[in-house]
C-alpha cells in the first residue's frame, strides 16, 4: 500500500503517523506529535519563506550557543514565552488557601549558607532597609515548626550576586532560616528592585525587536521546605511595584503579592506574610 502523500493540509499526519505508527506509545511519541502539530500549524498560517525557516533555525542555534552552565538562554526562552509557568501551573495545583508555586528563574543557586533567625542577609548594607517576618502553617492554620525556609532576591539595583560578581559579596541576598516552635521566621535584609530579563543575548534582542516586555517586578525568591509537606517554590511580588501587570515571565499570582509597609518611627519597610504548606500528596490520600 502506498504511503499517503505528504501535502499542506495532511502534513503533520502524516509525521504523526511515521512517528507512533510502529506502535510507538508513552509520553514522548505523544509530545513529539502534538510539537509537530504546533509547529505545522504555525508554519501553515505564517507561510515563511525557506530563506525565513534559515533563519529561524540560526536563531535556536544561537539560542544554544548562548547557553552554558552560567548562562541557560534554553530557559530563558521557555521562561518569556510562558512554558515554564504552564508547567508549574498544570504541575502544582493546590487547594484554596494554599501558597502557589510559581517560576523559579534562573538566578538560585543550591549552596546558600544557613543562617540563625534575625540575621541579616545583606553582606554589603546597600538599600533601603527592610525586615521579613512570617510564618508557616498548614491549611487549617496550625504552624509547621522546623520548615526550612530558603530565599534569594535581587539587590536594590535589580542584581543578584552570581550577575555581578565582582561588585557584591558571594552570597549576598541568600540565606536558608528555620521556623521555630510557632512556625515563625524573621529575617533582615534590604528592599530589592524589579529588573529586566537578560535582553543581551537571542532571546532578549528578539523579544524587545517586537516590543515584549522584558521587566520583571521585583520580588522575593522562597523555596519552603517542611516534612511531610509539598515543597513550596515561589515569589512574593512588591505590590507597589508598576509592572506588577506585565511579568515578563508569568509568574504573578494574587495570592503572591506583598504589602511592604513603612517601618514606624525607624527607616526602612516591614513585609509580613503567612505561607501556606498542603500535606504530600500521600499524607493526603491517606488522611
Ligand atoms: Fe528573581
Amino acid at each position: 500500500m502506498a504511503a499517503t502523500s505528504f501535502n499542506e493540509m495532511n502534513s503533520a499526519d502524516v509525521v504523526a503517523e511515521r512517528l507512533t505508527g510502529r506502535g510507538a506509545d508513552g509520553p514522548l511519541p505523544r509530545f513529539l506529535v502534538a510539537l509537530v502539530e504546533g509547529i505545522h500549524r504555525a508554519v501553515r498560517e505564517t507561510r515563511p519563506t525557506p530563506g525565513e525557516w534559515r533563519r529561524a533555525i540560526h536563531f535556536l542555534t544561537e539560542v544554544g550557543h548562548a547557553s552554558d552552565d552560567k548562562r541557560q538562554e534554553w530557559v530563558l526562552l521557555s521562561d518569556l514565552l510562558g512554558v515554564t509557568a504552564l508547567v508549574e501551573e498544570i504541575n502544582s495545583r493546590r487547594p484554596k488557601g494554599a501558597t502557589p508555586n510559581t517560576v523559579r528563574g534562573p538566578f538560585y543557586r543550591a549552596d546558600a549558607p544557613a543562617l540563625p533567625l534575625g540575621a541579616s542577609i545583606s553582606l554589603d548594607g546597600i538599600g533601603e532597609a527592610l525586615n521579613v517576618s512570617g510564618r508557616i502553617t498548614d491549611l487549617d492554620g496550625k504552624p509547621v515548626p522546623g520548615a526550612t525556609v530558603e530565599t534569594w532576591q535581587a539587590n536594590a539595583e535589580g542584581f543578584y550576586e552570581n550577575q555581578q560578581p565582582d561588585r557584591q559579596p558571594e552570597f549576598n541576598l541568600r540565606g536558608i532560616f528555620r521556623t521555630d516552635g510557632d512556625g515563625a521566621f524573621h529575617y533582615r535584609t534590604i528592599r530589592p528592585a524589579g529588573y529586566a530579563v537578560p535582553g543581551d543575548g537571542p532571546v532578549g534582542r528578539m523579544l524587545g525587536a517586537i516590543g515584549c516586555p522584558l521587566r520583571r517586578p521585583a520580588h522575593l525568591h522562597f523555596i519552603i521546605k517542611a516534612d511531610g509537606f509539598e515543597t513550596i517554590s515561589t515569589h512574593l511580588y512588591d505590590g507597589d511595584d508598576p509592572h506588577l501587570t506585565e511579568d515578563a515571565i508569568f509568574g504573578v499570582k494574587p495570592e503572591l503579592i506583598g504589602e511592604f509597609r513603612r517601618a514606624g518611627k525607624q527607616k526602612g519597610w516591614l513585609l509580613d506574610f503567612t505561607f501556606v504548606m498542603v500535606r504530600a500528596k500521600k499524607e493526603r490520600r491517606a488522611a
